[in-house]
């Protein structure tokens, strides 16, 4: 291995892509972020414009470079938000934009998919049933409210897919993320037959499959000059970015869970072997280490505390936020928060779903609120977990990840609410690190992605679960479960 290779790994994000610049020895040398904005064209609804993505990647990657001789990179890497829907016309211009994968637009779709074909059908198919924000219900969603549109579609591509696609001229896609489409018979990777003929696709307009360690290709002349980077630089397939994170964490061994507390909130669960859960509240897709995970999601996470301090509070302070919140709150707030702020997903599946906050009285305090919130994507994220303990898949630990896992408390609050120890790994940029890392295995800098984790991924920090702290979670707890089920019929007609 020539340790004087760079490689770079991209997490193309909800709100803005992040760039890393990693050496062949797994240090990160640089670091560069780029926002873009989000389109809410109705509440609910959630877009954005993929020539944003280039635009953000093309400017963060000159900075990230500055001072780097460029032909010392070797390969690119990408992890990218799942299940965008992303359509390209016969000329591949975008022909409309990105409906992203909180959108919770197509309740009807759903509902056709999973009550008149039927979840057990389209489990068949595809491993997985029908959530609002997956690929397939949006490909229907289109199908019938924008026609035109629809027949003008030459490609389908997932969001990170777009940007391989405009570095590498090729439509191409990796076996995590297609697993989300909802148009991919995970177990056996490749597409199902029935899938494309319920939603009235042809093979031709989907790109072609790859192991998210495989090279797609070279840059093209454009991208190199784009990027200022040497054409005969490798772009792997990359993953969904969850399955990227994974990577990142050294998430790759058969039982090993990542959570990761991002603008999402993901449990995910590695295994050697294809398995469904019988309820199919946790999505069965294929890892990016060549097996499969199980994982369920939150679809407001760190989102939850971001809305909160911004936009209510009116803060940027999160920290400041937190500080006067002692070991003693921990497991005795009264006051309780659902963190459906765009519906949810995993193991619910109501879009119509909506953020509540419980328990509020005279003496609720300021850092009670906060807390709550805190505490309820924690409460949220335990429902899945409690799914994969009911199916008897061991954890014993788990990494943590993403933003809102920088926070010390939110930190400890985890470790107590699922009764886990939670481990710090030394590179905490999930996907970004985890794209750099397939780059290298698709470099052949190492032959196996689990040979890649096993050199690269060290632990800083384990905070252990406090056996007080837990019990008074586990009663909490109890109490949280009751309030969904009481408001569920009530949401729909609060729209
Ligand atoms: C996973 C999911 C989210 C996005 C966030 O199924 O929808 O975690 O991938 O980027």
């Amino acid at each position: 291995m020539s340790d004087s290779k760079l490689y770079i790994g991209v997490d193309l994000g909800t709100s803005a892509v992040k760039l890393l610049l990693v050496d062949g020895k797994g240090q990160i040398l640089g670091s560069e972020s780029r926002e873009y904005p989000l389109i809410f064209p109705q509440p609910g609804w959630c877009e954005q414009e993929p020539a944003e993505w280039w635009r953000a990647c093309t400017e963060g990657i000159h900075a990230l470079l500055a001072g780097y001789d460029p032909s010392r990179v070797a390969g690119i890497g990408c992890g990218g938000q799942m299940h965008g829907l992303v359509v390209l016309d016969d000329k591949d211009q975008v022909i409309r934009p990105a409906i992203l994968w909180n959108d919770g637009r197509t309740e009807k779709e759903v509902a056709y998919l999973n009550e008149e074909i039927g979840k057990k059908k389209i489990s068949e198919y595809t491993a997985n049933i029908a959530f609002a924000g997956f690929t397939a219900p949006k490909l229907l969603w289109m199908r019938k409210n924008e026609p035109e549109n629809f027949a003008r579609i030459s490609k389908i591509m997932l969001p990170k897919d777009y940007i391989n696609y405009r570095l590498t001229g090729i439509h191409c896609c990796d076996y995590s993320d297609a697993s989300g489409i909802l148009l991919l018979d995970v177990q056996h990777k490749r597409w199902s037959r029935e899938m494309l003929d319920i939603c009235g696709v042809r093979e031709s307009q989907l790109p072609r499959l790859y192991e998210s360690y495989e090279v797609v290709g070279n840059l093209t002349p454009e991208a190199a000059n784009a990027w200022g980077l040497p054409e005969n630089v490798k772009v792997v397939a990359g993953a969904g970015d969850n399955a990227a994170a994974a990577v990142g964490t050294g998430t790759v061994k058969d039982g090993s869970c990542n959570i990761s507390l991002g603008t999402s909130g993901t449990i995910f669960i590695a295994s050697d072997k294809f398995g469904v859960d019988p309820y199919n509240a946790l999505h069965s897709f294929a890892h990016a280490n060549g097996h499969y995970h199980l994982m369920g999601v939150v679809l407001s996470a760190a989102s939850c505390n971001k809305w909160l301090c911004d936009e209510i509070l009116k803060t940027k302070d999160y920290a400041g936020e937190q500080q006067d919140i002692t070991r003693d709150d921990l497991g005795r707030n009264p006051v309780f928060f659902l963190p459906y702020l765009m519906g949810e997903r995993s193991p619910i599946n109501d879009v119509n779903a909506r953020g509540t906050f419980v328990g509020l009285s005279m003496d609720t305090r300021r850092q009670d609120v906060v807390l709550s919130v805190l505490e309820g994507v924690a409460f949220a994220m335990r429902d899945s977990y409690e799914i994969a303990k009911a199916l008897n898949i061991p954890i014993k630990s788990s990494k943590l990840c993403g933003g809102g896992g920088k926070s010390p408390l939110w930190r400890q609050i985890m470790a107590n609410v699922l009764g886990l120890p939670i481990e710090i790994p030394v590179a905490e940029e999930g996907p970004g690190y985890g794209g750099a890392m397939l780059a290298m295995v698709g470099c052949g800098a190492y032959p196996t992605v689990e040979a890649c984790a096993d050199e690269l991924v060290k632990v800083k920090d384990i905070i252990q679960p406090d056996p007080e702290i837990t019990a008074r979670y586990e009663k909490q707890y109890a109490k949280f479960r009751l309030i969904y089920p009481a408001l569920k019929d009530v949401y729909p007609k609060l729209r």
